[in-house]
């Protein structure tokens, strides 16, 4: 078995304009400028600027896009297809973001289908599953996290091609997050879930932690078991910021 490169992934969800490219630019200059980091780095920013950050991108910095349509291409107004985000440079999707399926409807059934597709594309999906705060009250979390995970996770994901990442709801863009000692049980049950279904490959599939994420409380959550990087919402928008993330991963 070989340990998993960490991802440490920016969702810059509904932000950014044209001028944002100026914060892709800055943090290849800080990775470039500081150690080396032992992770994978990502942005994935809003579909309008994929390709001019994929063009933009010198190599120490991914692409990817945060959603995407189970279908190839077809009548579906204002949709955008896997494939046509591989077409403009994105390498990874997330896909089943909290806030897709609380805004959007989408089932763990759907995430299955444009996990899948992505898939197909030789892209990677960034799976994201996570509880609420009612659930969690209620001691659901296990059941809920495990139960997204199977529906979500298409039988063909492989350890290169699928990315899974723990959102608890409450958590995003709370400034809250779950205990380290949370954080590592969770993680290790998705594991185990993984393991159950997949076997040995199950062990090198990423499982990232989302949820205000910043750099004070990189440090301690990156080092939880079985936490292989994390998805970053507000602290990724600003290069500085970010940075301080992956500081976690320079020794
Ligand atoms: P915040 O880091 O802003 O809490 O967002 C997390 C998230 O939803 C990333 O996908």
């Amino acid at each position: 078995m070989t340990t998993p490169t960490p991802l440490v992934a920016g969702n810059w969800k509904m932000n950014g304009l044209s001028s944002s490219l100026a914060e892709l630019e800055a943090l290849e200059t800080f990775v470039k400028e500081q150690a080396e980091a032992s992770c994978e780095l990502l942005i994935c920013p809003p579909f309008t600027l994929v390709a001019a950050m994929a063009v933009k991108a010198g190599g120490s910095v991914k692409i990817g896009a945060q959603d995407c349509h189970f279908n190839k291409s077809g009548a579906h107004t204002g949709d955008i297809s896997a494939e046509m985000l591989k077409d403009i440079g994105a390498e990874y999707i997330i896909v089943g973001h909290s806030e897709r399926r609380a805004d959007h409807e989408e089932t763990s059934d759907t995430v299955n289908a444009k996990a899948a597709a992505i898939h197909g594309e030789g892209l990677s999906a960034i799976v994201c599953v996570g509880e609420t705060e009612e659930e969690r009250d209620a001691g659901q979390t296990e059941t809920v996290v495990l139960g997204q995970l199977l529906v979500s996770v298409p039988d063909s994901a492989t350890p290169t091609n699928t990315v899974i990442a723990y959102e608890p709801v409450w958590a995003i863009g709370t400034g809250k997050t779950p205990t380290v000692a949370d954080v590592a049980e969770i993680h290790t049950a998705i594991r185990g879930a993984l393991v159950e279904r997949f076997g040995e490959a199950g062990k090198e599939f990423r499982i990232l932690y989302g949820g205000s994420v910043k750099p004070s409380n990189a440090d301690e959550l990156m080092a939880a078991d079985n936490v292989n990087g994390a998805l970053v919402g507000g602290a990724s928008l600003k290069a500085s910021d970010f940075n301080g993330i992956i500081d976690a991963y320079r020794s």
